[in-house]
């Protein structure tokens, strides 16, 4: 059945595939980016099937814009079937270089605004007692990584927060709730983040330069014969969204390759897509 569909940060990446290919499935698409004079690619891409996809300006940090984005879907759709929280961006630096207003931010995009976003939601999804919540969250949401500890922190609040109210929307709400969790990509992501440390200093002549130096050598292996082999592509990626959304029986998680399961092993082995846990903890706290 086609769906109404809000998702974030489709300028780009991830989300700017995944509008499009569920607009070209019929679905009608919200979808949303902060800058809309950047939507000239999503235009193009969904060409062939202008009336599904619908452009709205909602920045992930201003909860006004999140309120008018879905009281627009709202108001003329009378339902919102999925949200998908994709707008995120990545932050290298160490704990004690990074400024607070730098953590902050780096919060506030990845953890605070997905939760804009879903407490926006949640009354008209609790309404039809139906809804589906997806929070892209990254393998860095299970696996803590070297100078990537305030982005990971984000992620891991993400996946906190989302497991926790996966507990109780879907019994008491009818609610499903996702994460999607990739490893590397081939989207402007990395570039923007290199792009930011490169411009706030890049390597400083402090105590940390030789653990930087170390990192950066380790970034230096990811040569494009080895990316071509364990980096997915922004399609891959919004293929597994569009495959979860039309789920009828969802997963909790989704770790988007081989590669991204491989590097969470020792975290994900025992439960990969986080059915035994969910169902235990339902079990044990509610009895559900
Ligand atoms: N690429 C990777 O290696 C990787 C790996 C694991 C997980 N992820 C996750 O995948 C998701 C998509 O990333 P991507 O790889 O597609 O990167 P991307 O191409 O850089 O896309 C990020 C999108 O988020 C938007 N965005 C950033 N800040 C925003 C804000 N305040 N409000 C609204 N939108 C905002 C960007 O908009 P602008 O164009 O305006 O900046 C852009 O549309 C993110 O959640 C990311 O954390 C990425």
């Amino acid at each position: 059945m086609s769906k109404i569909i809000l998702i974030t940060g489709t300028s780009t990446g991830v989300g700017l595939h995944t509008a499009s290919m569920l607009a070209a499935r019929g679905n009608t698409v919200y979808a949303s980016m902060r800058d809309v004079s950047k939507q000239d690619h999503l235009v193009q891409l969904t060409k062939n099937y202008p009336a599904y996809i619908h452009i709205l300006p909602l920045d992930v940090q201003k909860e006004e814009t999140i309120k008018e984005c879905i009281k627009t879907i709202i108001d003329k759709e009378k339902r919102i079937d999925v949200l998908i929280n994709n707008a995120g961006a990545g932050f290298i630096r160490t704990l004690e270089q990074a400024t607070m207003e730098e953590i902050h931010n780096v919060m506030d995009v990845n953890f605070y605004g997905p939760i804009r976003c879903i407490k926006a939601v949640l009354p008209a999804m609790r309404q039809q007692n139906k809804g589906h919540i997806i929070n892209v969250s990254s393998v860095g949401g299970l696996v803590g990584q070297p100078i990537n500890e305030i982005y990971c922190a984000a992620k891991f609040a993400l996946e906190g927060l989302t497991e926790s109210i996966a507990t109780y929307l879907e019994p008491y709400f009818g609610i499903k709730t996702s994460i999607i969790e990739p490893a590397g990509i081939t989207t402007e992501f990395g570039n923007n983040l290199m792009n930011y440390f490169n411009n706030t200093g890049g390597i400083r002549k402090d105590e940390y330069s030789p653990l930087l130096n170390d990192y950066m050598a380790y970034r230096q292996t990811f040569t494009d014969e080895l990316k071509a082999k364990i980096f997915q592509t922004a399609e891959q990626v919004a293929q597994v969204i569009v495959d979860c959304i039309s789920d009828p029986a969802p997963k909790l998680r989704y770790l988007t390759s081989q590669y991204a399961a491989e590097f969470t092993y020792l975290k994900s082995g025992l439960d990969g897509d986080g059915s035994n846990l969910q169902s235990i903890i339902r079990k044990r706290i509610l009895n559900k």
